[in-house]
């Protein structure tokens, strides 16, 4: 029987996460029942929502259960099919998890979904033409929901959602501001992303310094935001707002491992008549495929040039994922697994 090689969460962190937690296994791979499809995977997404799956901590999602294959979305080929719809050869988009194959029950709705790789790379289907693409147009259009000529700043701008954030403003006529740690980073997003500015924030000691720097590259002021990060770049941001500014909190990355995340000015929200309105991508599917349509024509077209993280075969993943909670990853964190 052909083996598949996963990796599970073996226990769960106490306080930052580390390599221990994982633990690479082999299982024999099952044989297809009706409906069933054997998917191998190429590709396997890294997201920072993995962080809080591994905590047994109350949230939005239940915690990834322990020794099993953890949660992930993954792109492939299908290699054998009992289900009329799919057949080997076919490209498609899914949640396989961290492992090189999956079965994957297809007659699940939205289990599994094939993808053209004419116009957009395979990969790109788990970063600006996916979840995290889809994340930052819900924030942008749904929450934020810019006029042309206002500005709007997002943190982590180099990341897969912060990129994908730059091209939806800028095609609404936007000012778009980044906010990203490291030179290389900031230079990407406004050589290669098109932001109008990036502000390195690792080169501010407190948030008013970095505020003083938001004033400058926002000179009227910021009407939207989109927080990536939370703590000091929140803070900062916060103070530049005008009145009836909108902010999408999309994540609070700064927190994932526990560390407590005042604010340090809430009256502001009361000052400047804020909306501050959080939300999760996937309880938002009615959006999904006019979002990706938006998202496929850019990337399409060239005026989203996403980049990406690679790292290669699945016992690269946990350190590849620690990485990325740490700002190590420069744009979409991925693993090759063929
Ligand atoms: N609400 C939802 O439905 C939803 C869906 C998808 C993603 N998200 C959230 O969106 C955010 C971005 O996700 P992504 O997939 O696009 O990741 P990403 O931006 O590609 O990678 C994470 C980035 O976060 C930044 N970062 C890490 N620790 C930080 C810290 N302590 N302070 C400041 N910045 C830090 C790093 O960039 P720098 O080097 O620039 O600091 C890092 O590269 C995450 O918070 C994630 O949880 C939410």
């Amino acid at each position: 029987m052909p083996l598949n090689h996963r990796i599970v969460l073996d226990n769960r962190p106490q306080g930052e996460a580390t390599t221990q937690n994982f633990k690479l296994i082999e299982v024999p791979l099952p044989e297809l029942q009706d409906g069933q499809v054997l998917v191998c995977h190429h590709f396997l997404s890294l997201d920072p929502y993995m962080r809080g799956r591994m905590n047994e901590s109350k949230s939005y999602a239940q915690p990834q259960p322990l020794g099993e294959v953890m949660i992930g979305g993954t792109v492939g080929e299908v290699v054998d099919s009992r289900h009329p719809k799919f057949k080997a050869g076919d490209q498609v988009v899914g949640m396989g998890g961290w492992q090189e194959f999956s079965v994957v029950d297809a007659t699940v709705v939205g289990a599994l979904r094939k993808v053209d790789t004419t116009h957009v790379p395979l990969s790109h289907y788990l970063g600006a033409v996916g979840m995290p693409g889809v994340t930052a147009w819900y924030g942008l259009v749904k929450i934020i929901n810019p006029k042309a000529g206002e500005t709007v700043t997002v943190s982590a701008a180099s990341g897969a959602v912060g990129s994908a954030y730059g091209a939806l403003a800028k095609a609404r006529g936007c000012r778009v501001v980044g906010i990203a740690g490291g030179k290389d980073k900031c230079d990407y997003v406004v050589n290669e992303l098109g932001f109008d500015a990036c502000i390195d924030y690792k080169e501010h000691k407190d948030y008013l310094s970095l505020s003083k720097a938001l004033r400058e590259a926002c000179p009227n002021g910021i009407d939207g935001h989109f927080e990536n990060v939370g703590g000091m770049v929140l803070d900062a941001v916060m103070l530049r707002t005008n009145a009836f500014a909108r902010i999408a909190v999309c994540g609070m990355i700064a927190g994932y491992d526990g560390a407590p995340l005042p604010m340090a000015n809430p009256a502001l929200i009361l000052v400047n008549r804020m909306k501050i309105e959080g939300f999760i991508v996937s309880e938002h599917m009615e959006v999904w495929p006019e979002a990706l349509q938006e998202l496929g024509t850019l990337v399409g077209t060239g005026k989203l040039r996403p980049r990406e993280s690679v790292a290669q075969g699945l016992a690269a993943a946990p350190e590849a994922f620690l990485g990325l909670l740490k700002g190590k990853n420069f744009g979409k964190q991925l693993v090759k697994l063929v």
